[in-house]
């Protein structure tokens, strides 16, 4: 593996021997010819800190202490982290959001930050159109009731309609696009919020105070950034129709989630499903007693194929950073104004690295 040179040399340049890479991506294949081999292969060694719930920025400065290279989730990398972990070269995020990476305090310490496009948008796509059938036709209150022997058809149970509606999507990228495509076949009329679209098509755009005003399904596909935090909060909510759903497969952070336990309490809007919560796994005894909510844990992302093709990705694009090169889906392309990508070893030509 060839390691690149901060051109400061701010950091001390990393010796690849013995060097390692920190990989919290739970069940990454670290035998798989396709992942873990190939890091292997390239004289790294694997150190597994698998993680399913959020850690903090000081239990991450330890574990990737010595590390050049990192394969995570949603690990908090902050300037504390960048400054306890001098040798980090790359962090290859196992998926598309970085709210929970200091991109600037990233690029300032010369570390690259890739993003796995193309490998979940599909399945996140997938995902939320389940999540709004199963919020419209009620599935998790009728399961539930099912299962306790009760047989709830009518009345305040009869589920609700998806023909007809009127689906807003906030944030129209990636995964917004592929929903909306989704969406064609079932007879509903799509809108969107995005300050960026270039080319809507067929959907129609509108300001974020006229989607949440006129759509019976709000759906919600921005990243977090500062600008997004709490893009969904009080005000918003009171703009929403009563028989509104509230859709979020992004981030928690996105919506106001006490705001929206609010909402939903107080039957101010009718349902959601959620995939993503201010904290995961989310523990407001309040949101988990709703019955009008469907509740997944953020799996948006994830299925046997996206899970396969994001590490393959990660994988590679850690090997790509490390031998000099700039890797595809490099979130911080500001790092390169701080970094030179330097090869300054030659152990690649073991042909460790991929196509
Ligand atoms: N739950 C999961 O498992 C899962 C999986 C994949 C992605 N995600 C989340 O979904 C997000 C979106 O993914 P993507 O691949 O579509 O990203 P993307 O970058 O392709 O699209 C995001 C869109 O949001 C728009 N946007 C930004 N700020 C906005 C604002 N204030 N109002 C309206 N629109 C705004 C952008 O212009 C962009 O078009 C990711 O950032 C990630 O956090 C979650």
């Amino acid at each position: 593996v060839i390691i690149f040179l901060t051109a400061a040399m701010r950091n001390p340049e990393p010796n690849i021997n013995g060097a390692h890479v920190l990989v919290t991506w739970p069940e990454y294949p670290s035998d798989s010819p396709h992942a873990g081999a190939r890091l292997t292969a390239a004289g790294l060694t694997i150190k597994a800190a698998p993680t399913h719930a959020d850690r903090t920025p000081d239990e991450l400065s330890e574990l990737a202490a010595g590390a050049v290279a990192a394969i995570v989730s949603t690990d908090p990398f902050d300037a504390s982290v960048f400054r306890a972990c001098p040798l980090l070269r790359v962090i290859a995020r196992v998926g598309v959001g970085v709210d929970s990476i200091d991109l600037l305090a990233a690029s300032q310490a010369g570390v690259a930050v890739t993003i796995t496009p193309g490998a979940n948008e599909s399945t996140a796509a997938d995902h939320t159109v389940a999540l709004i059938l199963a919020a419209v036709r009620r599935l998790a209150e009728h399961d539930a009731a099912v299962r306790r022997g009760a047989w709830l058809r009518s009345g305040s149970h009869t589920p609700w309609d998806l023909a007809g509606a009127t689906v807003g999507l906030v944030g129209y990228g990636r995964i917004g696009r592929l929903v909306a495509r989704r969406l064609a076949g079932f007879e509903v009329r799509v809108i969107v919020n995005d300050p960026v679209v270039a080319s809507p098509g067929s959907v129609r755009r509108v300001s974020l105070e006229q989607l949440l005003a006129t759509a019976g399904i709000v759906s919600i596909h921005t990243p977090l950034t500062e600008e997004t935090r709490s893009l969904i909060g009080p005000r918003e909510i009171e703009l929403m129709r009563p028989d509104a759903i509230l859709v979020n497969t992004s981030r928690g952070g996105v919506v106001d989630q006490d705001a929206m336990i609010d909402a939903l309490e107080s039957g101010r809007i009718r349902a959601a499903a959620l995939d993503v919560f201010a904290t995961e796994p989310p523990q407001d005894q309040r949101l988990l007693r709703l019955p009008n909510v469907v509740l997944t844990p953020h799996t948006a992302g994830i299925s046997e194929q996206s899970v396969r093709q994001m590490v393959q990705q990660a994988t590679g694009s850690v090997l790509t950073v490390l031998d000099g090169e700039i890797p595809n889906g490099l979130a911080n392309r500001e790092v390169l104004d701080h970094t030179t990508l330097l090869p300054v070893g030659a152990a690649a030509q073991s042909g460790s690295v991929a196509p």
